[in-house]
């Protein structure tokens, strides 16, 4: 058994704890990882604020990276020392998407039920009871215990705050571009919120050669940070939804190619698909709260042949695209350390929630060096 201090929410609505805990040893097939960096992220809000039911007490936490401490038994494919992100969806395997080669869609994941899949818990107060943990991950803790298939090996080098947000934002933005909706070269592109996932959007449509690429935020400051990793132009967002249209079809020669909401709003959600020219892409990587539904125009839709595509995870494969993620950033061509802006304490969490709902600043990152 390990010690560990986790951020821990008890119910949603009400501020998450810092609660002193222990951990099971791992056993087979799993691994104990200490935890280096964790960021926060919109989704841990969405949770804390109670827009997604799920299960308390529960530890938080999904994008986090460190290094494996122990291993249990038959574990294979990690060793001591070896740096990792963390993947907040282990594919069952075996469901209908797991099969069609989908594992960013699979339902069934036992990540979902926040246990290990015999449905084991690994985190405990001194009295005995079982908390859960985020995702099958909690990435808000000095250590945590993962299945082995988690825990994605990283080249050496990638500084552990930037390897957290490859676990969360950077796969999610990144792989809304070049995986879900596949931007070729000299696309037009717009990104709408620039958070974690917006600007790691801007980072792709980059990457990809897409040009122009217009962020828009309703936060003036994100337009400078978004234009550091790629953007060509931008937007300040009001609440007119028309002349933000205007103006980004002004930008984009009647309208973007590719549209990217990366917020979770209704409004914002219904502007992007009413920005599209005939032939344009809106793709969904924003989450809403559960109940939301959206409404457009279906004529022009068909009509104008548009697409409407949904981006769970940036249709992530960890084990491959974590390290892809990684190496890319290495090379200089994912500059993922200009979307950190803060690096805080693990006491300092609800602090950092009250930023990220007031939508101040970048991405903040537990640092636990
Ligand atoms: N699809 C996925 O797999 C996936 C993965 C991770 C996160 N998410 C979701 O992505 C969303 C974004 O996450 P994040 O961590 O980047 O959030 P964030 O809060 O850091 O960023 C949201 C941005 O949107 C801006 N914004 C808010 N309202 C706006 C408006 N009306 N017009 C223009 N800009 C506006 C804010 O200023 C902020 O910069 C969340 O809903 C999160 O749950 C989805
Ligand atoms: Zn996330
Ligand atoms: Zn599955």
């Amino acid at each position: 058994m390990t010690a560990t201090r986790a951020v821990v929410l008890r119910a949603a609505g009400l501020p998450v704890s810092m609660e002193s805990l222990t951990l099971a040893e791992p056993r087979a097939g799993e691994v104990r990882v200490r935890i280096l960096a964790s960021g926060i992220c919109h989704s841990d809000l969405h949770v804390r604020d109670g827009d997604w039911p799920r299960p308390t007490p529960i530890a938080m936490g999904h994008e986090g990276a460190g290094v494996v401490e122990a291993v249990g038994p038959d574990v294979r494919a990690l060793r001591v020392g070896q740096p990792v992100a963390l993947s907040w969806l282990v594919p069952c395997g075996i469901c209908r998407s797991c099969r069609a080669g989908r594992p960013w869609a699979c339902p069934d994941s036992p990540s979902f039920r926040h246990r290990m899949a015999d449905g084991a818990t690994v985190l405990a107060t001194a009295g005995g009871e079982a908390i859960l943990s985020y995702c099958a991950i909690g990435t808000m803790a000095e250590a945590t215990v993962v299945a082995e298939a988690a825990a994605i090996p990283l080249p050496d080098g990638v500084d552990p705050a930037v390897a957290a947000l490859i676990g969360c934002c950077v796969s999610t933005g990144v792989g809304a571009v070049l995986k879900t909706a596949e931007v070729p070269a000299g696309a037009s592109v717009a990104v709408i919120g620039l958070g974690g996932v917006g600007l790691s959007c801007v980072l792709g449509a980059a990457l990809a050669g897409a040009s122009p690429i217009v962020a828009i935020d309703r936060v003036a400051a994100k337009l400078d940070v978004a234009r550091s990793v790629g953007a060509t132009g931008g937007l300040v967002a009001t609440d007119d939804r028309a002349t933000t249209i205007e103006g980004l079809r002004d930008l984009t020669d009647g309208g973007p190619d590719f549209v990217f909401e990366a917020i979770g709003r209704v409004a914002t959600v219904e502007l992007a698909i009413e920005s599209l020219p005939l032939g344009g892409t809106a793709v969904l990587v924003g989450m809403t709260p559960f109940e939301a539904r959206a409404s457009f125009g279906v004529y022009p839709l068909v009509d104008g042949s548009r697409r409407i595509l949904g981006s769970n995870y940036g249709f992530a494969d960890p084990a491959t695209d974590f390290p892809r993620y990684a190496r890319l950033h290495l090379e200089g061509r994912l500059p993922i350390e200009r979307l950190i802006d803060r690096r805080i304490a693990l006491d300092d969490v609800e602090s950092a929630f009250d930023r990220l709902r007031a939508g101040d600043g970048l991405r903040q990152v537990i640092d636990f060096g």
